[in-house]
């Protein structure tokens, strides 16, 4: 097994049906990753441990989901300056807005780029870390463009069915 270039972490293994869309986008590319459940509320010292020692493996940015009072995205960017992509996940009173916000306010000097609610951000975090890879991989960066034509192809291919 290649070392993971990319990190997903999620505080529950509820998170996983969404989170794995970001993790179909970096095996599709090729690119190794590891997935864990951690959380950055109950599972704190473990949290600390594993991005020490996946800061000191190589691993190029970091993708975590979380829901609620949505911390761990934060907290591991607090915890090293590698790129942290945050993944709002829907939650069960108020349908991942309280995620969002939680994710998405970070205060001014410890960013986390922050992405859609759900699957599509799920997916978009994913793709994202490509884009980054991408800067200094050719290979990765020819395919990221083929996968855009791809998408273009499909638009221009697609006509709309007669009035009903
Ligand atoms: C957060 O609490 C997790 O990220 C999850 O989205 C949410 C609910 O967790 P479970 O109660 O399903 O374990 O920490």
């Amino acid at each position: 097994m290649s070392k993971p270039l990319v990190v997903i972490v999620m505080g529950s293994s509820s998170d996983w049906e969404i989170m794995q869309q970001a993790a179909r986008q970096l095996q599709d590319f090729g690119v190794a990753y590891d997935a864990r459940v951690i959380s950055a509320h109950r599972s704190p010292d473990l949290l600390f441990d594993y991005i020490k020692e996946m800061t000191t493996q190589g691993v190029q940015c970091f993708i975590a989901g979380a829901g609620g009072a949505a911390h761990l995205a934060g907290v591991i960017a607090g915890k090293t300056t590698l790129p942290v992509l945050g993944v709002p996940i829907p939650s069960k009173y108020l349908k991942g807005m309280d995620s969002l916000l939680s994710i998405v306010q970070m205060p001014k000097g410890i960013p986390v780029a922050t992405f859609a609610i759900g699957e599509a951000g799920a997916a978009n975090a994913g793709l994202f870390a490509v884009a980054m890879l991408a800067n200094n991989d050719q290979t990765l960066a020819q395919k990221l463009s083929d996968y855009r034509s791809k998408q273009a192809q499909a638009i221009a291919a697609t006509t709309l069915p007669p009035l009903s």
